[in-house]
């Protein structure tokens, strides 16, 4: 049997992203389309990368969990469950998402051409609920004057972090991905002396160097992100992008997590947001509103491949036989993850772009 392969969870950060989160719409031939579409992608991404083969195009698909019961039913991804909003200090909420596309390139006109090429082939299968065009700024800078994504795992501790494995075997090569995207009141921020926004980040502004334990507050953003269980640092693969409106003066950054488990993208954020201990918390959160906040699963490339010829043949009235099949599926989609860059690796090379 060939091994699995994951998709491009762990590409390298690239300069320019699109997130592109669609409802499905109701009825069994849109549903249909959809499945049919997941063997599509790969086929799509290679049209549009080769274009520019140095563009590096990617594109990860995720599915929330009310999709996955209409798209796949049983089995589920054991910790597939609809993004739990938090009211804490401040409120993380929850809104809708069936299908997350995460497209990365060097280049914004392949995202754009990709994203063109998905929504055309998907028709009125699906409608529209968020789309963010993401761009790189400066220095791997978000729009609140801070580099992000220094402190991301990279290489195996990447895979590690984010591929799930022999915790799930059906949905091995798979992977949880958490999305937010906040917008900030940058007027406020900027009226803040540099010192205490560092003390809210946990690192010096300008050099990207982390504070001294001695100084930084346990309440600081990096502080309260850090979790760690049974001594063990529970990682995340985060691929954060400003984005903005100048004219409606919407400054933003597109939060977008990967773990192989969504709870410690959970515990980071009920820190953040209730704060620990309850009441320290994140400070960042009073210059940045969470507006949207949504859960999917990241199948493997391979069961993206398979899902499209199997789902071809009509399941029976029987559900008792359905969740046999489907079972028997997921048995045969089950071999061990190679933790592969999967299908939109058109270059497989680590380290930034
Ligand atoms: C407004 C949204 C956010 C902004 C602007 C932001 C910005 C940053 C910055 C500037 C850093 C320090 C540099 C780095 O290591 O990357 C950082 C670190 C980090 N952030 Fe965020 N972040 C945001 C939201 C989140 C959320 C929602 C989570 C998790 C649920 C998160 C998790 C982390 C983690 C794990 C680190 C690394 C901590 C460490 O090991 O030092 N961030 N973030």
């Amino acid at each position: 049997m060939p091994p699995t392969l994951s998709q491009p969870v762990v590409a390298k950060l690239t300069r320019a992203a699109i997130f592109l989160v669609v409802t499905v719409n109701s009825g069994p031939e849109h549903e249909a389309a959809v499945r049919a579409f997941c063997g599509d992608l790969a086929a799509l991404l290679r049209a549009v990368g080769f274009r520019d083969l140095e563009g590096r195009l990617s594109c990860v698909m995720g599915f929330g969990s009310d999709a996955w019961d209409r798209l796949f039913g049983a089995p589920k991804p054991k910790d597939l469950h609809p993004f739990r909003e938090i009211r804490g200090r401040h409120h993380a909420v929850a809104t809708p998402g069936d299908i997350i596309f995460h497209i990365r390139s060097a280049r914004m006109d392949l995202c754009f051409e990709l994203a063109t090429q998905i929504m055309s082939r998907l028709g009125e299968a699906v409608s529209t609920v968020d789309e963010v065009h993401g761009f790189n700024y400066f220095d791997d800078r978000d729009l609140i004057g801070f580099v992000d994504g220094t402190e991301n795992p990279v290489g195996q501790a990447a895979i590690d972090a984010t591929i799930i494995g022999e915790e799930d075997p059906p949905f091995a090569g798979g992977s949880y991905v958490i999305v937010q995207k906040y917008l900030h009141d940058l007027k406020g921020w900027n009226r803040l002396p540099t010192e205490e926004q560092e003390r809210i980040i946990g690192r010096t502004k300008l050099s990207d160097i982390e504070l001294d334990d001695a100084v930084k507050p346990s309440s600081a953003h990096n502080v309260l992100t850090t979790i760690i269980e049974d001594g063990t640092p529970l990682e995340i693969v985060r691929d954060n992008m400003p984005f903005g409106d100048i004219g409606k003066e919407e400054f933003g950054t597109y939060f977008i997590g990967y773990a192989r488990s969504p709870h410690r993208i959970e515990k980071m954020l009920v820190n953040m947001f209730v704060g620990q201990p309850p009441g320290n918390y994140d400070r960042l959160l009073d210059y940045s509103r969470a507006v949207t906040g949504t859960l999917f699963f990241v199948p493997s490339a391979t069961f993206l491949e398979n899902e499209a010829t199997e789902t071809a043949a009509p399941s029976t009235a029987d559900p008792a036989s359905n969740r046999r099949e489907a079972e028997n599926k997921a048995k045969s989609r089950s071999s061990p993850p190679e933790g592969s860059l999967g299908i939109g690796s058109l270059k497989k090379e680590a380290g930034y772009e």
